[in-house]
């Protein structure tokens, strides 16, 4: 049996209870909320559509019963507000500290050996709380950012390009914010052509400049954060985790001395399998690339310290 908590049954939560199950990877999911009936609803919805898309996981829907979130293996953090147009992913630090702690913790008591997925905004800095009061080791603590900020810039490219997304790689490390992220462009490319060979400095500025604000473009439109994405990057990650795919992804990850940092979660590329962040991949960066990662760290440190001015984290 292998079993995935998501705990939220916002957009954010519900559709990646819903990407988990399409991959039908997993036995069984929970889906659990504040809210009486939202998530139950929700679960039943979704299990009407298992025999249409061929799936096999049970989707259970609870309110507050942690009990029923008992022995997961992967316990997915969404719950939180979400931002709204003209906020950044850091005002909301004070309202999501306190509820991700609290979940967190209701979490853990049921599932001490699972590993922690954080979604919840300001991503880096509620991965750092998790990590710092968690008590968990930094391999059984995820965030999600990397490889939907990725997702995102190979969609821009593949749009460039005229060329089809599947066709695209590239990967965004650094913090997962409008000005801390950074899609590195240097490495992308299309069928292994190395992108900069292919399009003008304007047209690869304009993609890293789009990616960059690629949550805030969708929640400007929305007037409330994206869901698709970030529950179809989840998802892909939890399948790596609960197949022990050891695939790898640019996703949030405590560093102790790689790539120079420590005392920071964020986004670098990492191996994930069975035990969660299996191993960090230092890949090298250009000059360029390693002072934008410099600065980034330096960001994300920033908004770190608020929880220590707030004492949530020593
Ligand atoms: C986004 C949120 C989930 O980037 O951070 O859409």
């Amino acid at each position: 049996m292998s079993k995935v908590t998501v705990i939220g049954a916002g957009n954010v939560g519900a559709t990646c209870a819903n990407a988990i199950a399409h991959l039908n990877c997993v036995s069984d999911i929970v889906l659990i909320d504040i809210k009486e009936g939202l998530s139950e609803g929700k679960a039943i919805d979704m299990m009407q559509t298992a025999k249409l898309y061929g799936f096999d996981t049970r989707i259970k829907g609870v309110t507050n019963d942690y009990a029923a979130t008992a022995d997961s293996d992967v316990v997915i953090i969404t719950s939180g507000i979400p931002r709204k147009p003209g906020m950044t992913r850091e005002e909301l630090i004070g309202v999501n500290a306190g509820i991700v702690n609290s979940v967190v913790k209701n979490a853990l008591q049921y599932s001490p050996n699972a590993v922690f997925m954080i979604i919840a905004n300001p991503m880096d800095t509620m991965t750092y709380l998790t990590y710092k009061t968690s008590g968990l080791p930094k391999n059984k603590v995820i965030g999600m950012g990397g490889q939907l900020d990725s997702s995102r810039f190979t969609y821009y490219l593949s749009q460039a390009l005229g060329a089809a997304p599947s066709d695209v790689e590239g990967i965004v490390i650094g913090g997962h914010g409008d000005t801390t992220m950074i899609p590195l462009i240097s490495k992308a490319t299309y069928k292994s052509q190395p992108v900069t060979k292919l399009l003008a400095k304007e047209a690869a500025d304009k993609v890293v400049a789009d990616t960059m604000v690629g949550g805030a473009t969708i929640t400007g439109l929305l007037g409330t954060s994206a869901w698709y994405g970030p529950g179809a990057a989840a998802a892909t990650m939890v399948k790596s985790i609960i197949l022990d795919q050891k695939k790898i992804f640019p996703c949030c990850v405590a560093l102790e001395g790689e790539f120079g940092k420590s005392d920071i979660c964020i986004g670098v590329p990492a191996v994930l399998g069975k035990n969660g962040v299996e191993k960090v991949v230092e890949i090298e960066l250009t000059a360029d690339e390693k002072a934008a990662f410099d600065k980034s760290a330096e960001a994300v440190s920033k908004t770190n310290k608020v929880l220590k001015d707030m004492n949530l984290v020593k």
